[in-house]
């Protein structure tokens, strides 16, 4: 379970979050709704580790993680970002080992053949060498997809993945997010999206603004 308990975040003089408290049980998916502006995207830049909360607690099955050391922390939460945020000058295979072999020191062979599986997994084993610039919105996504995955995260954080997407590319993503539902791993899945959100949603959490 990953626990938020009484966490307020602020930029500058702007109150962002304030005191928010949220469980969200291993295994299933969370969806977080909320107004634009709301704080969703910072929630989940929190939970990641690329911001800290100002104050209160975030703790991954009773550890804290904010004291973990950050090559741990980055292992065990993986966010697929709106923007997807693929590296432009590497090709798909490189974008997916780069952290496996930086950050968890794997061999070049051991998380190439991992991500391979990967990419057979979401459907994109003839795109090992494409670049991103040569990729649709959609299958860029689970190229991101696939980079999160090769960390074996134990959290996976998706900041609004359709709203790049038509109705049908939709329905896969909420396919894909619902097959990686496994007793392992807490997806916590942002959107504004209501029909996306009712497929997939174990709970769904709102996010007001402050
Ligand atoms: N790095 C930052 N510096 C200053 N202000 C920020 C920063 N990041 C976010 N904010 C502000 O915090 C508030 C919440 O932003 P956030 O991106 O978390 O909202 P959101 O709920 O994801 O909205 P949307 O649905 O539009 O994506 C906004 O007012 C935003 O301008
Ligand atoms: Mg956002």
């Amino acid at each position: 379970m990953l626990t938020i308990k009484n966490a307020t975040k602020s930029f500058g003089t702007k109150k962002v979050l304030d005191q928010v408290s949220y469980d969200f049980p291993t295994g299933e998916i969370t969806v977080i709704l909320g107004p634009s502006g709301g704080g969703k995207t910072t929630l989940l830049r929190c939970i990641s580790g690329l911001e800290n909360f100002d104050s209160g607690e975030l703790l991954l099955d009773n550890e804290n993680l904010t004291k973990k050391k950050k090559t741990d922390r980055e292992r065990s939460v993986g966010v697929v970002f709106q923007d997807f945020q693929l590296f432009p000058h590497l090709n798909v295979l490189e974008n997916i080992i780069l952290a496996p072999t930086m950050v968890l020191k794997q061999s070049k062979e051991e998380a190439k053949e991992k991500a391979q599986e990967l990419l057979k997994l979401l459907g994109l084993e003839n795109k090992e060498d494409a670049y991103p610039y040569e990729l649709s919105g959609g299958q860029k996504q689970r190229v991101a997809i696939a980079r999160a995955l090769a960390m074996g995260p134990r959290v996976l954080c998706y900041d609004e993945p359709t709203s790049a997407l038509d109705p049908d590319l939709s329905g896969n993503v909420a396919e894909m997010i619902l097959n990686l539902k496994s007793p392992n791993v807490t997806q916590i899945v942002v959107t504004h999206d209501p029909v996306f959100a009712e497929k997939i949603a174990d709970q769904t959490i709102r996010v007001e603004s402050v």
